[in-house]
């Protein structure tokens, strides 16, 4: 998945990504591209994409439905819009004062607007003490809170600490690995055991095509939240192909 942030501006530069992406989807097939383009550029993106398989999503929405509310965007219209899926809880919009419960309140919403939700969630930093991993199981139960099982979930797991950087600053493969585990043993707690199979987990932070094949051999993930490698068409590609899953 790309998390394109503001990386890419232009109606016409997301037009050609999405178009060269479409174009060139044969070379990573098995793998599934998904990308979150800003608002402006979510219908040229779309428009671009109709009729493949590669899913367009909104990067951030609002958590409020009733219209009286100016420059925010709703789930419901994010639908009319074309787009299949939503990320909540980003970090960098946690840091501007997103609260768990505004995330929760987003996520209920963007599931009644028939919208598959991203929730991201991961620690400031690894603290020698352990208590990051109550800060990552506060953040997914508190999200969760009242949400009922078989929803339209896929966790994002973004270490605050490894995002924005280079490959050689990304979390090492077996701290991942650890992590999915916590990762899979709350979200059994808090939405069942079934939840294990079949809520998908990515890791975001500093994804490259560098270290992509690798995370995903030694982290136990099902693929990656991708930002500013995924702006450009051809290193989003080389993602996209080091998570096919292996010719039987
Ligand atoms: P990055 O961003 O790949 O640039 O580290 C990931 C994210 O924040 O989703």
């Amino acid at each position: 998945m790309g998390n394109w942030k503001m990386y890419v501006e232009a109606p016409d530069a997301a037009k050609k990504f999405a178009t060269s992406l479409r174009k060139k989807s044969r070379s990573f097939m098995g793998a599934e591209a998904w990308l979150a383009p800003a608002f402006p550029l979510i219908t040229p993106v779309a428009v671009a994409l109709k009729g493949s398989s590669i899913k367009v999503g909104a990067q951030a929405m609002s958590a409020h439905a009733e219209p009286a509310h100016t420059g925010e965007v709703s789930a419901k219209m994010l639908k009319a819009s074309g787009v299949s899926f939503v990320i909540v809880g980003h970090s960098e919009r946690r840091a501007r004062g997103e609260s768990d419960e505004d995330v929760r309140v987003q996520l209920v919403s963007a599931l009644g607007a028939g919208l598959t939700v991203i929730l991201c969630v991961g620690e400031e930093e690894r603290v020698p003490d352990g208590s990051h991993w109550q800060q990552v199981a506060n953040q997914l139960s508190r999200a969760l809170h009242g949400v009922v099982p078989g929803t339209k979930l896929i966790v994002a797991y973004e270490p605050v600490w490894a995002i924005g950087k280079h490959a050689v600053d990304a979390m090492q493969g077996e701290d991942l690995e650890e992590t999915a585990i916590f990762i899979r043993k709350i979200l059994s707690e808090t939405l069942g055991r079934d939840a294990v199979a079949k809520v998908p987990i990515l890791y975001g932070g500093s994804v490259e095509p560098g270290n992509a094949a690798e995370l995903l051999r030694q982290g136990g993930v099902n693929g990656f939240l991708v930002g500013h490698a995924s702006a450009d068409v051809d290193s989003f590609i080389e993602i996209l192909k080091a998570v096919r899953p292996l010719k039987k």
